[in-house]
C-alpha cells in the first residue's frame, strides 16, 4: 500500500531557526534595533511605565502612560501595543507589553509574568531582525525568565510556508525550500513571518549568574523548540523512523547516546504492546533509549515517552473531528528527548536515561483487532477491548524496560487521555504516582517552571474495571474516570520498588486555539521544563 510518495516528502525538514540573545549594557536610546519593548502595568489611575522604561518614558517627554491610555492600553496581561517612537530613540518603534497589576512597594514582578509578557513581545515582532527588550530586571531570576519567555515566544514553525522557507535560505541557513514552495505565488495566508532573529537584553546585570541563567534559559527554549519542531511534523514526514533519527541526530549534536531497537529487535524480544499498535501501520515500530550520564552522579532517573507518531484510533477508528491533530500524539517522547537533550548540554550531575515508545496506530488488514490479546514485554497478557487505548500499550513496554535498569525515579510523559482534557483543561496537565510526596514534589517544581499541572488519584477500586475474562488484563475499564483508569494500567508495568509518576498532558500538549503569552498555536513542549526541573533537583539530592 503507497503511503505518502517518497518524491513528494519533505526530506530535510527545516528546523527552527534559532533566535539569538545576548546581554547588552546598551541604553535603550542607544541601540540600533527595529523595536524597543518596555514593561507597563495596571495602576490604579491607568497604565505606568515599568521599571527599565525609564529612558523611553523620558523621550516622551514623561507622557508614555498617558500615550498608552489615550491609545486605549492598560497594562493588562498580555497587552500589546505599538507605538512610533519618539525623537531620541535610535528604534523606530516602541513595543508597550502589558504587566498585570502593579505590584505592592517592594513587591517584584512574578517569574511567569515577566515570561509572558517576554513571549507576547517577542510573538508580536515576528518578522522582524532585532529588537531591545527593557523590561525590569532585578535579580538574575528575571533575567532568566525574560529570556525564556523571549525565546520561546519568538518560536515560528514556518517549514511548510513559503516566507519561513525562503527567510531561512536568505539567512544562509541551508535550509531547503518545500516542493512547490520557492517561487510559489503567495499563499492564502500571504506567506509567513520568520521569527525574530535576535534580542538584545537591556538593564540587567552581566555577572557570572546572569549570565550562566541566560545560557540555562536558552538550552531550556531551544529544547522546547525542539520539541515544538517534531510535534508540528506532520505524520507523513514523522514516522517512528524518522523520529528515532533525529533522536540520533540530536544525541551526536550534544554528546549522548542513543540506541535504537528495530521491528525485528523489538520482536526478538517480545515487546508485545510496541508491535501490536504498530502493526496496522506501513512503517514499523521503534524503541528508543537516550542516555546522558556524569562521573558525579548519585541518583538516576528514567523518563519514558508516548510516542504515536500519528493516532488513527486503529480498528476503533477515531472519528472525524478527533484525529486532526493527532500528529501530536509523540508529544511525551518529544518532551523526553528534549529534556535529555538538555541534561546533556547543561551537563547536569545526574544520570537521565530517555525511552521513546515509537509507533503509529493505524486501521488495516494486519492491524490489531478489537478483542486480540497481546502478550506484553513482561509477560503479562492484554486484552485489547479498544485499539484507540494505544499509549498505554506502547508505554507499559517501555516501562517494563526502564524499569529492569533499576532506576531511582521514573516518570513516564504521554497525551494519554481525553478523559484527563474534560476533567483539567487544555492548559494544565495531570499528575499521578505512586508516591504522595514525589507527586507532590513534582507539581511544586512545574509550577515554578511555568508549567500548570494538578495533582490526580489512583483510586484502587477502579482496577476492577480492566478485569478481562480471558487475560491477565484489558486496556480499558470504566469510563467515569478514564484518565485515572489509564494511570492505574501503566502502574501494573512498574518495576517493584521504583518511585514512578506518570504526567498525561494530553490537555497542553497541543494548542489548537490562539497563542498567548510564549504558546504558540501547534505543538507547545509542554513537561519539557518541569522534567528538566526534576533532572536538577536530582542532581542536588534526594526527589522524596
Ligand atoms: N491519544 C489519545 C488521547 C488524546 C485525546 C490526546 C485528546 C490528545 C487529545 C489516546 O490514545 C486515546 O485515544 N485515548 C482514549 C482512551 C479510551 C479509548 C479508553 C480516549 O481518551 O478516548
Ligand atoms: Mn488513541
Ligand atoms: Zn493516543
Amino acid at each position: 500500500m503507497p503511503r505518502t510518495p517518497p518524491e513528494t516528502r519533505t526530506r530535510e525538514w527545516i528546523l527552527t531557526t534559532v533566535t539569538a540573545l545576548t546581554l547588552s549594557s546598551s541604553s535603550a536610546t542607544g541601540l540600533r534595533a527595529d523595536a524597543v519593548v518596555v514593561g507597563v502595568a495596571k495602576g490604579p489611575k491607568g497604565p505606568v511605565p515599568a521599571p527599565g522604561a525609564e529612558a523611553v518614558d523620558e523621550a516622551y517627554g514623561g507622557k508614555l502612560g498617558a500615550v498608552l491610555e489615550a491609545l486605549g492600553a492598560s497594562g493588562g496581561e498580555g497587552e500589546v501595543t505599538k507605538l512610533p517612537a519618539p525623537d531620541g530613540l535610535k528604534a523606530p518603534v516602541v513595543v508597550a507589553v502589558g504587566l498585570g497589576a502593579l505590584p505592592e512597594k517592594g513587591d517584584a514582578y512574578d517569574t511567569e509574568t515577566l515570561r509572558r509578557a517576554a513571549g507576547s513581545a517577542a510573538r508580536a515582532l515576528a518578522g522582524a531582525k532585532k529588537a531591545a527588550f527593557a523590561l525590569p530586571l532585578d535579580v538574575a531570576d528575571d533575567t532568566a525568565a525574560v529570556a525564556e519567555g523571549a525565546l520561546l515566544g519568538a518560536y515560528a514553525f514556518n517549514t511548510y510556508r513559503d516566507g519561513g522557507a525562503d527567510a531561512a535560505a536568505a539567512d544562509g541557513k541551508g535550509a531547503k525550500a518545500t516542493k512547490g514552495g520557492k517561487g510559489a505565488k503567495a499563499r492564502a495566508n500571504g506567506g509567513a513571518k520568520a521569527a525574530l532573529a535576535e534580542i538584545a537584553l537591556l538593564g540587567g546585570k552581566r555577572d557570572k549568574a546572569h549570565r550562566a541563567a541566560v545560557e540555562r534559559a536558552a538550552v531550556l527554549a531551544e529544547e522546547v523548540n525542539r520539541a515544538r519542531d517534531l510535534i508540528n511534523l506532520p505524520s507523513n514526514d514523522l514516522d517512528p523512523t524518522g523520529f528515532a533519527a533525529a533522536a540520533q541526530q540530536a544525541g551526536k549534536e550534544h554528546g549522548f547516546k542513543v540506541a535504537v531497537t528495530d521491528e525485528k529487535a523489538l520482536a526478538k524480544g517480545g515487546y508485545g504492546g510496541l508491535l501490536g499498535v504498530g502493526q496496522g501501520s506501513q512503517t514499523p515500530p521503534r524503541l528508543v533509549r537516550l542516555e546522558h550520564r556524569h562521573p558525579k552522579a548519585t541518583q538516576t532517573i528514567a523518563l519514558v515517552g508516548k510516542g504515536i507518531t500519528y493516532d488513527s484510533g486503529g480498528i476503533s477508528l477515531k472519528p472525524a473531528g478527533h484525529n486532526e491533530t493527532m500528529k501530536c500524539d509523540m508529544s511525551g517522547a518529544a518532551a523526553v528527548l528534549s529534556a535529555v537533550s538538555a541534561a546533556a548540554r547543561l551537563n547536569l550531575p545526574v544520570n537521565v536515561t530517555g525511552w521513546l515508545a515509537l509507533a503509529e496506530n493505524m486501521p488495516s488488514g494486519s492491524a490489531t483487532r478489537p478483542g486480540d490479546v497481546l502478550r506484553m514485554y513482561s509477560g503479562k497478557t492484554v486484552e485489547v477491548l479498544n485499539t484507540d487505548a494505544e499509549g498505554r500499550l506502547v508505554l507499559a513496554d517501555a516501562l517494563t524496560k526502564a524499569s529492569e535498569e533499576k532506576p531511582d525515579y521514573m516518570i513516564d510523559v504521554a497525551t494519554l487521555t481525553g478523559a484527563m482534557v474534560l476533567a483539567l483543561g487544555n492548559r494544565t496537565f495531570g499528575i499521578m504516582a505512586n508516591d504522595d510526596a514525589f507527586r507532590t514534589r513534582i507539581h511544586m517544581l512545574a509550577e515554578a517552571a511555568g508549567e500548570q499541572s494538578w495533582p490526580m488519584p489512583m483510586p484502587p477500586e477502579l482496577k476492577k474495571g480492566m478485569e478481562s475474562p480471558i487475560a491477565d488484563i484489558a486496556n480499558m475499564g470504566e469510563r467515569m474516570g478514564g484518565g485515572l483508569v489509564a494511570g492505574l494500567f501503566l502502574e501494573e508495568f512498574v518495576g517493584e520498588g521504583i518511585t514512578w509518576a506518570h504526567l498525561d498532558i494530553a490537555g497542553p500538549a497541543f494548542n489548537s486555539s490562539g497563542p498567548f503569552g510564549y504558546t504558540p498555536k501547534g505543538g507547545t513542549g509542554s513537561a519539557v521544563r518541569t522534567l528538566v526541573a526534576i533532572a536538577e533537583e536530582a542532581a542536588h539530592g534526594d526527589l522524596v
